[in-house]
């Protein structure tokens, strides 16, 4: 179940992020990155089809909603450019798996500039956007504080609007609980933190004068509407087990771990499992 913790109020130091219980939780803090995950585009665009992200996506759109040059890392198949965009009127999207590049091309709007690349290496120049924002994406990058300095050179700190905006798994986030409780062990692999994602970030964004934090939460989900329990829990242990673990050697097992845990998940939750989202937005100070 998802733990509350408090929505902050103001702006925070790298002292206070340190200590929210948002990143938590705070006695798991890995002392270095596990490595990043692997996704597929399949994987990503079944999980996404299911997500309800109403609040994420508000949040979004009204923190660029004063800005004009806005880049999205990470962009996936499109669904938060696509809202940035029909607001300001364009967005920029930079995103690594050529079969996502081509969905976004596909949908033919042509507010959403796509470009093939990574967050460790823009293809942009010094100072191109006034808004950076990444989304569920830390998880993946090889190198957190070369993501992080990549987004902190690509945003032009002068304008007074700069922001730079990443989006992780809040504490409490019952997906990742599903992750760490479930599959990790099964996996042999290390705990996946996002938290200690967010704080790598923030140290990082602090040491290039990015000083200027706040965070928020947004409470998304991802949805299984199938009638029958036993099919609903079947469905979401596949869905999950290849948004996770497609390309993993023990995927079969993977899935047959999650297929209970999520019957017990569901007993009490019937529809959804959360994705809560913690929100660190860093300004220059
Ligand atoms: C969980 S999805 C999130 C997609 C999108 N940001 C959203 O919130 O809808 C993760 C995305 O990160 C992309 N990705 C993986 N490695 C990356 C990297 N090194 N740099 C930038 N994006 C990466 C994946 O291809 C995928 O589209």
């Amino acid at each position: 179940m998802t733990e509350a913790w408090p929505v902050p109020a103001g702006r925070l130091t790298l002292a206070e992020i340190r200590e929210h219980p948002a990143l938590g939780p705070l006695d798991r803090i890995p002392d270095r990155y596990r490595g990043p995950r692997q996704v597929t585009g399949d994987g990503w665009v079944n999980f996404a089809g299911r997500l309800e992200r109403g609040e994420e996506i508000a949040l979004v759109r009204s923190l660029t909603a004063v800005n004009s040059r806005v880049l999205d890392v990470g962009g996936g198949s499109g669904e938060l450019a696509r809202a940035v965009a029909e607001q300001i009127g364009q967005c920029t999207a930079v995103e690594p798996h050529r079969q996502l590049v081509e969905s976004m091309h596909e949908d033919g709007s042509g507010s959403v500039s796509v470009f093939p690349g990574s967050a460790e290496l823009l293809p942009f120049s010094s100072g191109s956007f006034d808004a950076v924002y990444c989304a569920w994406v830390l998880p993946y990058v090889s190198d957190i504080r070369e993501a992080t300095e990549e987004m902190i050179r690509v945003c032009d700190p002068d304008n007074p609007e700069a922001k730079i905006v990443l989006i992780s798994g809040g504490s409490g986030n019952e997906l990742l609980g599903l992750l760490n409780e479930i599959c990790v062990p099964v996996a042999e692999e290390p705990y996946d933190h996002h938290g200690y994602l967010l704080l790598t970030a923030a140290q990082v964004l602090e040491e290039h004068g990015f000083s200027d934090f706040s965070l928020y939460r947004a409470e998304s989900s991802i949805r299984f509407d199938e009638r029958e329990p036993d099919e609903r829990a079947a469905t979401a242990a596949a869905v999950l087990t290849d948004f996770w673990y497609e390309q993993h050697p023990k995927a079969a097992d993977i899935r047959a771990a999650l297929e209970p845990a999520l019957s017990r998940h569901f007993s009490c939750r019937p529809h959804a499992i959360g994705d809560q989202a913690a929100i660190l937005v860093a300004r220059p100070a």
